[in-house]
C-alpha cells in the first residue's frame, strides 16, 4: 500500500525513481510524485494518475540531481489529486516527505501546528508530518534527523518514510513503523525502496529496517538508530530475485504471465523439499517446532483475500489428512475480537506479501499469549517472516498482479505438503498413501499445464459472459474455498458482482438470484460429492440459469446439462483445487481485459495492505 523509493550517489537519480516507482506501481496507482535534489534546490513532480503521467508532468523540466525520492499513492487521507500526492513540502520547505502508512493522530497534530501558526495545502497526515518535523527543527535547533526522531515519538500510527531536508542536503532520512523499508547497499550509494524490486538491478545486498529504526544515509555511510538514537548494526542480507521475473516478459499483463507460470512456480515450491526416492517431505523450515505442530490442539490460520481462501483449503486438507481441528479466520477480526488462544494452539500465517498489516497484528497478538507462530509467506525478509517462530516459503516469485494467482496455488501446495507430512508423522495416514500423494502432488504442474491447452475454449465462454452483471460460483469441500476465489477473482478485477457458496447452501439464498441472466459457474469434478453436486446443477438448470462446470475430464454427465463445461485432468480430490481453480482465473482475467479493465491495476486495490 503506497510504494516508495529513494536514491543517494552519484548517479542521475531520476531514471532510477521513475523505474522504481514503476515496479513499484502494484502498491498503489493513483498518484504519483517524486523530488530531487539538485545543487541545494528541491524540485518537486507529483499528480494524480499512473507514473506514465508524472513522466509527462517532468518532460522539459529540470531532473537533474543525484539524490531523490519518490512515491505511488493508494490515497488513504484526502481524495486522489495533485494536492494529496506525495511528496508533501513543509510549509516552509525546509522538509520534503513520501510515507507509507496512517499517521492516526494527524487531527490532534495538525490543530497543533495551525495554532503555531502553520497552514496547510492537502488534506493528507504526510504534509502534518513534515510540518511536525519542520516545526521541531526550527524551534529546537537540532539535526534534520534528531528532529524527525523527535517529531516520530510524538506520532501514534504506521509509517515508512523517507525524508530530504533542503537545509542539510547530503542525506536522506529513513524511518519505519509497520510499513515496509529495504536498502540496498551500493558502492558511494544506496537505495531504498517499500520492497526489494526496484533495487535488485543494482544490489543484490540489501539491509531490511526494523520497526522503530531510523536510518541516515549519505553517499558512503549508512547509520542506523533507534528512536531512542542507540545506534543498530545493520544486518545485511543477500537477496535473490531474477530481474526476469519482475517483467512483463511477452505478456500483455503480469497477471497473464503469473497465471501461465503456475507449473514453474509449484515446481519451484517443491523444490528441495521431496526427496529423490520421492518418499518423504522436508520442510526445513519448520522442522525444529515439527514435534509441537504435531501435538497441536488445534492450528488457527489467519489471512486476509485470497491467502484466507488458501487457508480454508488448508483446514480441509489438516483435519482429514493429519486430524488436527483447524480454525481460519480473517485476520483482521481474529485481532480485534478477544480469541480465546492456548499453550497447544499452533498459529499459521498464510500471506503472499508478508506485509498485511492485520495478519501481522494477528500474529504479534497471538505470540504474546504463547502459541507457536508460523508463516507461510511469499516475500523473503518481508515482515511476517521475521516476527514468526518458523515458517515456509512458498517461493512462487515476485507476483506483480494485484490478484493473487500463483501465490494462492503455491500457499496451497505448501499446506498440502504440511498436511501430509503432519499426518504421517502423526499415523494417520499410511506410508502407501503418504507416498502415493507424493507422487500425486508432483503431477500437478503438468495437469496444469495440460488444462492450459485448452486456453482458447476457456476465452471463449469468458467472451459470453463478459458482460454479465452478478455471477455466482459454487462448490463442496476441498472446491467451496475455490469457489470463493474464484468469485473473488472476478469481482475484484472486472467488476462484476460475485459470490462464492457451499452449494449446498444455494437453497438458502442465493436460488432466488437465479434466472436466465445468471451465470453459475459450477465446481464439479470427480469426488466425493459429484452425485449432490449434480443435483444442485439441475436445481440451477430447473430456474434456467447459465451453468459453466468445471468437470473431471470425459464426463459426459454434466456436459449434457449445463451450458458450458471446462473439463480438467483427474487427480486426488484434496489436491483438485490447485487444479480447479486454474480455468477460473484464466476466465477472471480474460472477462476483465474484454470489458477494457485495468487487469494489472484493478481500481481501488492495492497488492500490499500495511494500513488496517
Ligand atoms: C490484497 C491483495 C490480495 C491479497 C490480500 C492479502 O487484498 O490485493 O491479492 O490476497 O491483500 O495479501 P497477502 O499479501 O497477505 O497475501
Amino acid at each position: 500500500m503506497c510504494g516508495i523509493v529513494g536514491y543517494i550517489g552519484s548517479r542521475t537519480a531520476y531514471p532510477i525513481l521513475i523505474k522504481g516507482l514503476q515496479r513499484l506501481e502494484y502498491r498503489g496507482y493513483d498518484s504519483a510524485g517524486i523530488a530531487l535534489l539538485d545543487n541545494n534546490n528541491v524540485n518537486v513532480y507529483k499528480c494524480k494518475g499512473k507514473v506514465r503521467d508524472l513522466e509527462q508532468l517532468t518532460n522539459g523540466n529540470p531532473i537533474g540531481g543525484t539524490i531523490g525520492i519518490g512515491h505511488t499513492r493508494w490515497a488513504t487521507h484526502g481524495i486522489p489529486n495533485d494536492v494529496n500526492a506525495h511528496p508533501h513540502t513543509s510549509m516552509n520547505g525546509k522538509f520534503v516527505v513520501v510515507h507509507n502508512g496512517i499517521i492516526e493522530n494527524f487531527a490532534h497534530l495538525r490543530n497543533e501546528l495551525i495554532s503555531r501558526g502553520y497552514s496547510f495545502k492537502s488534506e493528507t497526515d504526510t504534509e502534518v508530518l513534515a510540518c511536525l518535523i519542520e516545526n521541531i527543527y526550527t524551534s529546537t535547533n537540532v539535526s534534520a534527523e534528531t528532529a524527525v526522531r523527535i517529531a516520530l515519538t510524538k506520532v501514534v500510527g504506521a509509517y515508512g518514510l523517507v525524508v530530504i531536508c533542503t537545509t542539510e542536503p547530503n542525506k536522506l532520512i529513513a524511518a519505519r513503523k509497520g510499513s515496509p523499508l529495504v536498502i540496498g547497499m551500493g558502492h558511494g550509494e544506496y537505495f531504498i525502496a517499500s520492497d526489494a524490486t526496484p533495487i535488485v538491478e543494482y544490489t543484490d545486498q540489501m539491509v531490511y529496517l526494523n520497526d522503530g529504526e531510523i536510518a541516515i544515509l549519505t553517499n558512503d555511510n549508512l547509520n542506523i538508530t533507534n528512536l531512542n538514537d542507540e545506534r543498530k548494526d545493520p544486518n545485511v542480507t543477500t537477496v535473490d530475485i531474477n530481474i526476469d521475473n519482475i517483467d512483463k516478459g511477452d505478456y500483455e499483463h503480469y497477471m497473464l504471465k503469473e497465471i501461465h507460470e503456475q507449473p514453474i512456480s509449484l515446481s519451484d515450491t517443491f523444490r528441495g523439499r521431496i526427496n529423490p526416492d520421492l518418499k518423504q517431505i522436508n520442510l526445513g523450515g519448520i522442522t525444529e517446532v515439527l514435534p509441537r505442530i504435531s501435538n497441536a490442539k488445534r492450528i488457527i490460520i489467519v489471512a486476509c483475500g485470497t491467502s484466507y481462501h488458501a487457508g480454508l483449503v488448508g483446514e480441509y486438507l489438516f483435519e482429514e489428512y493429519a486430524r488436527i481441528p483447524v480454525e481460519v479466520e480473517y485476520a483482521s477480526e481474529f485481532r480485534y475480537r478477544n480469541p480465546i488462544i492456548n499453550a497447544g494452539d499452533v498459529i499459521i500465517a498464510i500471506s503472499q506479501s508478508g506485509e498485511t498489516a492485520d495478519t501481522l497484528a494477528a500474529i504479534r497478538m497471538a505470540k504474546e499469549q504463547g502459541a507457536l507462530i508460523l508463516g507461510i509467506c511469499n516475500v523473503a525478509g518481508s515482515s511476517i517472516p521475521r516476527e514468526t517462530h518458523a515458517g515456509i516459503y512458498t517461493h512462487a516469485g515476485p507476483e506483480i498482479g494485484v490478484a493473487s494467482t500463483k501465490a494462492f496455488t503455491a500457499q496451497v501446495m505448501v499446506l498440502t505438503m504440511m498436511a501430509f507430512l503432519i499426518g504421517k508423522k502423526r499415523n494417520i495416514i499410511s506410508t502407501e498413501k503418504y507416498e502415493e500423494m507424493i507422487s500425486n502432488m508432483l503431477k500437478v504442474p503438468q495437469s496444469i499445464e495440460a488444462l492450459m491447452k485448452n486456453e482458447a475454449h476457456i476465452r471463449e465462454i469468458a467472451h459470453l459472459y463478459k458482460d454479465a452483471t452478478n455471477a455466482i460460483y459454487l462448490g463442496r469441500g476441498y472446491l467451496y474455498p475455490v469457489a470463493l476465489e474464484g468469485a473473488l477473482k472476478l469481482k475484484e478485477i472486472s467488476y462484476i458482482h460475485a459470490e462464492g457458496y457451499p452449494a449446498a447452501e444455494m437453497k438458502h439464498g442465493p436460488i432466488a438470484l437465479i434466472d436466465q441472466n445468471m451465470p453459475v459457474f459450477v465446481l464439479a469434478t470427480k469426488d466425493k460429492y459429484y452425485e449432490k453436486i449434480v443435483n444442485n446443477i439441475q436445481e440451477v438448470k430447473a430456474r434456467r440459469g447459465q451453468v459453466i462446470a468445471i468437470v473431471s475430464e470425459g464426463d459426459e454427465t454434466i456436459r449434457k446439462m449445463a451450458d458450458h463445461v471446462i473439463e480438467v485432468p483427474n487427480i486426488d480430490e484434496a489436491l483438485m483445487p490447485l487444479i480447479a481453480v486454474v480455468p477460473l482465473q484464466i476466465i477472471s482475467y480474460y472477462v476483465a481485459v474484454m470489458r477494457g479493465c485495468n487487469v494489472d491495476q484493478p481500481r481501488n486495490l492495492a497488492k500490499s495492505v500495511t494500513v488496517e
